[in-house]
């Protein structure tokens, strides 16, 4: 029985949503930018190596987490530490995810506010025949912009807000089976273009050939952090999202499929995009800005351009709202289950927080971009405490709940590994394997080890 809680319509329906919520700026803005920025193939290795030893089987705690405890993140970890006969204070992993969730947000949805003003761009022809110098002049002049970035994000949060507010069935599972597979197609379609370029090995080169003197320390923890972030784990998106998901649904399957399907589309991502930084002599490592200055060149150059640039951009806006509605729908459970309040009040609730957060990240590119904490700007701040402290902490944190905390027959039998060889080496990962390499890379980061 599910208690009359809420459950995605069909397993295929939790796989998009799942999908929906990785798929999302992590991919086609955040993957690019941070291997640019890291030198690429060796960074990339290290990440892929994250993603299958980390990401998944986390992933695969965090859904069932949710399914066996049927509740919002505080709720569920509460719930399992009492069922395990553990310490209460458990119950602050799920609290930690729900803040992790809302920092993201803060910026999150300025950044989607990026994509909604390049679509417009593109639909009114203002990357046709647009040179390098003015691609760059012209993202520099929206950052520039307060009033226009507060705009865009306030768009993006009343969007959301509305989506969340009308529930799981009528709001979030239709959007999201129309725009994955456009998605994907139009990501080929760029994909395309770049092999047109003549710097498509150069990219394949760049992507996938390890040079391990360019890996700094502190690449490895972003490369763990972003796989964290990616599949949208230790922020309370996938714990939630796994709540709903029927009892009769493979929680190993369906996590692979996910891992792989977010996998695939970052590199395709990076396939498109850096074939045509090399063929403008563009910046890898230019940071935020990349795609936002190298896709608008390629749909001027390309042929049907205007068409497929508002394509693409229409379908980037629409990956980042299903990631932002991911990270909302955790904290408007947690106010519907315990604090009673009807779904619409909460969604207002959490929008109007959300919108004022956001205002940091809107003025850090104007005002404060001169000024910085721990040595970054704002933006790269909230972005370094949330992906690279605060999603491996949270990870840390829920691999050895699942693993040492929860009785290892009740994970067995949720899991869906069966109960041979697969479960064991889930249990001595997630027991040894993955807390190490989170401790390991942490102290390395930070300077107290030296490996
Ligand atoms: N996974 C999303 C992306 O790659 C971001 C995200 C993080 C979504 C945390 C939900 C929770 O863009
Ligand atoms: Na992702």
């Amino acid at each position: 029985s599910t208690g009359g809680r809420l459950q995605w319509s069909s397993r295929l329906t939790f796989i998009l949503a799942a999908a929906g919520s990785a798929v999302g700026l992590g991919n086609i803005w955040k993957f690019p930018y941070i291997t640019g920025e890291n030198g690429g193939g060796a960074f990339v290795l290290v990440y892929l190596a994250c993603i299958l030893v980390i990401g998944i089987p986390v992933m695969m705690a965090e859904i069932m987490i949710g399914r066996r405890s049927q509740q919002n993140p505080t709720g569920a970890m509460a719930t399992m530490a009492k069922e395990a006969g553990a310490n209460p204070l458990w119950k602050g992993v799920g609290w930690m995810a729900i803040i992790c969730g809302f920092l993201i947000l803060s910026f999150y949805t300025v950044i989607s506010g990026w994509t909604l003003s390049y679509t417009v761009s593109s639909v009114t022809g203002a990357f046709d025949t647009i040179t390098p110098d003015a691609a760059g002049a012209m993202f520099g002049g929206m950052l520039a912009d307060p009033a226009q970035l507060l705009m865009w994000s306030t768009v993006v949060v009343v969007t959301t807000m509305y989506i969340v507010s009308r529930g799981l069935h009528a709001g979030l599972e239709k959007a999201i089976n129309y725009m994955m597979p456009l998605l994907i197609a139009l990501v080929l379609v760029m994909v395309g273009y770049a092999t047109s370029t003549g710097h498509f090995a150069e990219a394949i080169n760049f992507l996938f050939t390890p040079d391990f003197s360019k890996l700094s320390t502190e690449a490895v923890l972003v490369a763990l952090g972003h796989a964290f972030f990616t599949l949208s784990l230790a922020s309370g998106a996938i714990m939630t999202y796994g709540s709903y998901v029927s009892k009769s649904t493979s929680i190993a399957k369906t996590s692979i499929m996910i891992g792989i399907f977010d996998t695939a589309v970052a590199l395709l991502a990076g396939l498109a995009i850096f074939p045509i930084v090399f063929a403008y002599g563009l910046e890898p490592g230019a940071g935020p800005g990349l795609i936002f200055v190298t896709l608008p060149i390629a749909f001027g150059q390309m042929p049907y351009g205007t068409l497929f640039g508002s394509l693409f951009f229409v379908m980037l806006s629409m990956a980042a709202l299903t990631s932002a509605i991911s990270m909302i729908e955790p904290t408007v459970s947690w106010l519907t289950e315990k604090r009673k309040m009807s779904r619409g009040k909460a969604s207002a609730l959490v929008g109007l927080v959300l919108w004022t957060l956001g205002l940091g990240t809107v003025f850090s590119f104007n005002i404060w971009q001169d000024n910085t904490l721990f040595g970054k700007t704002f933006f790269d701040a909230i972005d370094f405490l949330t992906a690279n402290l605060m999603m491996p902490l949270g990870g840390l944190l829920v691999a050895l709940f699942a693993a040492w905390v929860m009785k290892s027959n009740v994970v067995k039998e949720e899991l869906g590994l069966g109960g041979g060889l697969l479960f064991t080496a889930w249990q001595f990962v997630m027991r040894f394997i993955t807390p190490i390499a989170i401790v390991v890379v942490f102290l390395n980061a930070l300077g107290f080890i030296n490996i």
